[in-house]
């Protein structure tokens, strides 16, 4: 990941490849942003008329490139847009920082090091531009053989190196809560690039046990305790929700716990992913044009994986135990049928009318055993329906719980991490949908609201009293369209930023 440092240099002398500055959107034309006085004084102050006639507005996501005034070491100036000026008096939205940064440093690929001298009135700005850096600078090569054989091991996909070193000017780097902010953002966008990573990898090399391995792995690494059931245990134990949807596979399920422990914790939060290696449909086939991004549908458990190190990385005064559901979804002469019923880890029966309906089946025995430790909270995040994606489109997650305030809660920390989400209701007329002549429930409703429905499934298998939030992720968890802000194709980490930021208020006492 790209090296970050807060440097008191000043712009001129910095020895780097660029220097990026803020540009914002004002009433008469672009204006430059604070943080770039010395690089609009060497301008002659005309740095705002340059951009102008090089034709930036200022508006968001917006670079542009320009040579660095004489007297300066670096030879480019990058402009990235912040898009409009703030209010007289406030700060500029932490969003814009963190997606400007984002872009800056996407554009600055193949730069072994730049400055940024963006907007840093506060600690917390310092965090955003930092963590704008470090998720935009991603990349995800792993696979690409032949850009390796041209330009040597290191070479990445684009034939350009993401920026190896970021040096954020203007903070103030002996300030505690400047380093704080800046240690904070570098482990929460280590683990969350890690997610990216996962999402990212082929199916065929992270089946349930390759993933299970990674957590145990990382679990040593950072002193979390770590229980894997394989199948033997899981039949043993009766989960029979995640045997079902692993029925077909040639790699069979895992269900992970992960448990982190503070000495000084009050609270305790679960949070559970559904974590399909690859969603075939299984005998409910999908369709081509369906089932090329299915390496996706572990998205949730990446995400849960990634909060729990970060939590353990950060030292939170909060329990966290996250519940990596892991199976792959298969057809096979093995394969549960449409029409098969399933018993359930918690003792329910699910008749299976869809095989492709299977992230409620292995999330409903990982809510059930999750809720066996009676935690203050449970919140489970899965790629779980394309409704929620009709409903809300590719960028903004559902958030769907059985307490308003809870709800109310994660949507506020999903918003202070800056992950577009939006509340979403579980009507109760659409329960009887999934009424079932033969068993207990059927793992299939009414069409219309599918993503609710699944929401209400899940809901059957919270353990009574406890409250819960379900994320449904399913648009914003794979980016299938050009990068943007701080977010690159493919996998994005999406939820991994509430998740922790929902911890840390847990931790303060500022939530339930
Ligand atoms: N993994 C899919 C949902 C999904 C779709 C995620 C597109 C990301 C992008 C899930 O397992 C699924 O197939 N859901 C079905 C449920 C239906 C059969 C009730 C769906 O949404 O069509
Ligand atoms: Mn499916
Ligand atoms: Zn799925």
């Amino acid at each position: 990941m790209t090296a970050l440092t807060l440097s008191t240099a000043a712009a001129p002398g910095l020895r780097a490849d660029a220097i990026v500055i803020g540009v914002a959107k004002g009433a008469n034309g672009p204006s430059v942003a604070p943080g770039a006085e010395a690089v609009d004084k060497a301008y002659d102050g005309r740095l705002a008329g340059v951009l102008e006639t090089l034709g930036a507005s200022g508006a968001e996501g917006e670079v542009t490139k320009l040579p660095a005034p004489s007297g300066f070491k670096a030879p480019v100036v990058v402009a990235v847009g912040l898009g409009a000026e703030p209010d007289k008096d406030a700060g500029f939205d932490p969003e814009a920082l963190r997606r400007a940064a984002g872009a800056a440093a996407r554009a600055l690929a193949g730069a072994k090091k730049a400055a940024f001298a963006l907007p840093l009135a506060e600690a917390a700005d310092a965090g955003v531009v930092a963590e704008g850096v470090l998720l935009g600078a991603y990349s995800f090569d792993a696979y690409k053989e032949s850009a390796k054989e041209t330009k040597g091991a290191k070479a990445k996909a684009n034939g350009k190196d993401p920026l190896a070193e970021a040096a954020l000017l203007g903070g103030k780097p002996r300030d505690k809560a400047y380093k704080a902010a800046i240690e904070r953002a570098a482990a929460v966008a280590e683990e969350l690039n890690r997610a990216r990573d996962l999402v990212n990898t082929p199916p065929n090399d992270l089946n349930p046990e390759a993933f299970a391995a990674v957590a145990q792995a990382a679990a040593k690494e950072h002193g979390i305790k770590v229980q894997v059931l394989d199948e033997k245990a899981l039949t043993k134990g009766g989960y029979g929700g995640i045997l079902g949807v692993g029925a077909g596979s040639a790699s069979g399920p895992r269900l992970v716990k992960l448990s982190y422990t503070s000495p000084k914790a009050k609270k305790s939060l679960s949070f559970v992913g559904k974590g399909i290696t690859y969603d075939s449909g299984g005998i409910s086939l999908k369709p081509a044009g369906h089932n090329e991004t299915m390496k996706c549908d572990m998205a949730g458990a990446a995400a849960v994986f990634a909060a729990v190190v970060a939590a353990a990385r950060l030292g939170l005064e909060v329990n966290v135990t996250g519940w990596l559901a892991l199976a792959e979804n298969m057809p096979s002469g093995s394969a549960t049928r449409p029409g098969d019923v399933l018993r359930m880890y918690s003792g329910k029966t699910v008749e299976v009318l869809n095989t492709d309906a299977e992230g409620r089946l292995v999330l409903a025995d990982a809510l059930w055993a999750a809720s066996q430790d009676k935690p203050d909270a449970i919140i489970d995040v899965a790629t779980l329906t394309g409704a929620m994606m009709l409903a809300l489109g590719s960028r903004t997650y559902g958030i769907m719980a059985n307490d308003d305030a809870f709800r109310a809660a994660v949507h506020e920390a999903a918003e202070e991490s800056g992950e577009p989400a939006w509340p979403m209701p579980l009507p109760e007329h659409l329960r009887k949908g999934m009424d079932s002549p033969t068993a207990d429930i059927a793992n299939m409703g009414e069409r219309m609201g599918g993503g609710l429905v699944a929401g209400l499934f899940l809901r059957e298998f919270v353990g009574e009293g406890i409250t819960w939030a379900h994320l449904d992720i399913a648009g914003p968890a794979f980016n299938e369209g050009g990068p943007f802000g701080y977010t690159p194709k493919g996998g994005t980490g999406t939820a991994v930023r509430t998740l922790v930021r929902v911890a840390e208020r847990v931790a303060l006492g500022d939530l339930g």
